[in-house]
């Protein structure tokens, strides 16, 4: 059996190094479950395929695969092309599609393989691993999460600006909570970690604290 760590929370609040660093200092697994739905609008975008046009014959031709913390498609390892700024939106789109989040329900459950494992996504505590032993919502003001985007160039297109990027961060917000399935919400029993204000490192320590 696994023991799962659920970190969810809304874009940009700095959940993805939180989770990673998380998962080194206790010594557990690590998987970033956003890489999945950011893996299947990308595998669309390559084809040709309108995130509104994916169905189940696109989809089983997607085998996605977890080794340790690198997602494979059909055998090759995706990287950094996961971060662009399009593949982000259009990962935000298709998952509202109930086709993807079925599709990866038991791609997200089997990575956790019996591991001790630090998950992170929108729905981990919720719907994935809703008897996850600890669950956090991380969370940031929004003008707090954009600043903290325009700092990582590797997510933002070259010609955004503060506003541009807070807009993006708010219709996602928006999208990613008012899904009809599994939308972004905070679970009962997660434990509410606003780190407006926080460093990296005093969110890292305020949760492995409480996970010990
Ligand atoms: O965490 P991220 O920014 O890489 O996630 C990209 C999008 O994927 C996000 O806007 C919503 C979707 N997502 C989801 O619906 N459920 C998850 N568990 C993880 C991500």
């Amino acid at each position: 059996m696994s023991t799962v760590v659920a970190i969810d929370g809304p874009a940009g609040a700095g959940k993805s190094t939180v989770a990673r660093r998380l998962a080194e200092r206790l010594g557990y697994a690590y998987i970033n479950t956003g890489s999945l739905y950011r893996a299947l609008a990308f595998a669309a975008k390559s084809s040709g395929i309108a995130f509104s046009e994916i169905d189940a014959g696109f989809l089983n031709r997607c085998e996605l695969e977890f080794r340790g913390a690198d997602l494979y498609l059909n055998g090759c390892k995706l990287g950094d092309e996961l971060r662009a700024p399009e593949c982000a939106q259009g990962a935000s789109v298709i998952s509202g599609n109930p086709l993807v989040r079925d599709y990866l329900m038991p791609v997200q459950r089997n990575s956790a393989n019996g591991q001790w494992i630090v998950m992170e996504g929108r729905d981990i505590g919720t719907v994935v691993f809703p008897d996850a032993e600890k669950k956090f919502f991380v969370t940031a003001s929004p003008e707090e999460r954009a600043r903290r985007r325009m700092a990582q160039s590797s997510e933002v297109a070259a010609d955004a600006t503060f506003e541009s990027i807070l807009a993006d961060i708010i219709a996602r917000d928006e999208r990613d909570s008012k899904r009809a399935i599994a939308p972004l919400k905070q679970a009962a029993d997660a434990v509410l970690v606003d780190t407006t204000g926080m460093s990296i490192d005093e969110v890292v320590e305020y949760i492995a604290e409480m996970c010990r």
